[in-house]
């Protein structure tokens, strides 16, 4: 079986585009051994996170080596099985890469998906990585109650427009940052936010969230750094939480960038700023991947996801990340 594979053919210095990624197609036996399955990709995830797993800068994972298939989750169905958990047929979620078929370890990162339940392509997003990272990121970190005003960057992405929805749900007041009024809209009117601000025209960031938040914001969902941070900090109420989720306004890390300087506002307020990986979560999945599905069956949340089709354009939908062209979760589709 012939089998077409996205490598990393140059480490990008800054945004990973088109030019660092090479098509590749190889031979590919679909035949698994013991404990393993084969399986056909249906749908790839588009992540920020890529820009770091290229890059040889610190992270919590390795870098993708030159020369290896891109490392990606994806939902795709079981063609051969030779786990006793999996059989031919069954939609599955793994780390499968940016390739057409995989031969996999079926005891890593795998789990059977229900097609009654929702499209599968929800794995990736709304009842995957997207909703989990909103849900333990404002629940462990951000300890989010019922009154507390909540600021979300990335407002109308994959990950922000579930965090909005799970603030809300919890009794927040809510208020997204994104970068377009189409974006503002959705935010309001599909994604529940109580108020939506577009980063890039709204004049002073800063001065725009004090008059929504006049009593200060206790919990900062913070997926960006850079600029929209800058501004945020100094808006935060006594004992507020900033969660560091992502830092999408950043293109590179080395050299490290420099910025203004948030110590006073993190000491005088008694802030608390951690970090979060969703990885770190993963024993708990199972749990809040019942609630996420329970709210979702309810018509409680809400979703979106911005689609193209092919292997091939996953770098270019990549790039368009960092221009903000995708409206909620950004996929690649190579069979239903
Ligand atoms: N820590 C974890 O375990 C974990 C897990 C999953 C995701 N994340 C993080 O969560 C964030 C959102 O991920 P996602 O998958 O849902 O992506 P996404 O929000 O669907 O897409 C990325 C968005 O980032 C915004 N953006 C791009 N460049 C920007 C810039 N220079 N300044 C400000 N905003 C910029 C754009 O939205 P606008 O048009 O609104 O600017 C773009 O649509 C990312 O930072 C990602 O790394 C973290």
């Amino acid at each position: 079986m012939k089998n077409q594979q996205l490598v990393l053919a140059e480490r990008p210095d800054g945004i990973p585009g088109p030019q660092h990624f090479s098509s590749v197609t190889t031979d590919i036996e679909l035949t698994p051994p013991e404990g393993h399955i084969a399986v056909k990709n249906l749908y790839l995830s588009i992540d920020p996170a890529m820009r770091g797993w290229v890059s040889l800068e610190q992270n919590y994972l390795p870098p993708v080596a030159i020369g290896e298939v891109m490392r990606s989750i994806t939902v795709a169905r079981v063609v051969d099985s030779n786990h006793p958990d999996f059989a031919e047929g069954d939609f599955v979620y793994g780390m499968f890469g940016w390739q057409e078929y995989c031969v996999a370890d079926a005891s890593f990162m795998v789990r059977k998906l229900d097609p009654e339940l929702a499209p599968v392509s929800t794995a990736l997003g709304a009842l995957g990585p997207s909703g989990l990272t909103a849900y333990f990121a404002l629940y462990e970190k951000g300890q989010i109650k019922s009154g507390d005003t909540v600021v979300i960057s990335t407002a109308a992405g994959g990950v922000g427009s579930i965090a909005g929805q799970i603030a809300k749900l919890t009794g927040c007041t809510t208020i997204g940052l994104t970068g377009s009024d189409d974006k503002v809209n959705l935010c309001t009117e599909e994604f529940g936010y109580d108020h939506a601000i577009n980063y890039k025209t709204c004049g002073d960031i800063e001065v725009a969230i004090k008059a929504l938040a006049p009593n200060g914001v206790n919990v900062f969902f913070d997926s960006t750094s850079g600029a929209i941070a800058d501004a945020v900090y100094p808006c935060m109420a006594l004992h507020g939480r900033a969660i560091q989720v992502g830092t999408a306004a950043i293109d590179s890390w080395i050299p490290t960038p420099t910025g203004p300087r948030r110590d006073r506002y993190i000491l005088t307020n008694r802030l608390n700023v951690s970090g979060f990986v969703i990885l770190d979560h993963m024993g708990k999945y199972p749990e809040a991947l019942t609630q996420l599905a329970s709210w979702y069956t309810e018509g409680k949340l809400n979703y979106k996801e911005s689609v193209i089709d092919g292997l091939e354009n996953a770098p270019l939908a990549l790039a368009q990340l960092y221009e903000g062209v995708n409206l909620g979760k950004q996929l690649i589709r190579l069979a239903d």
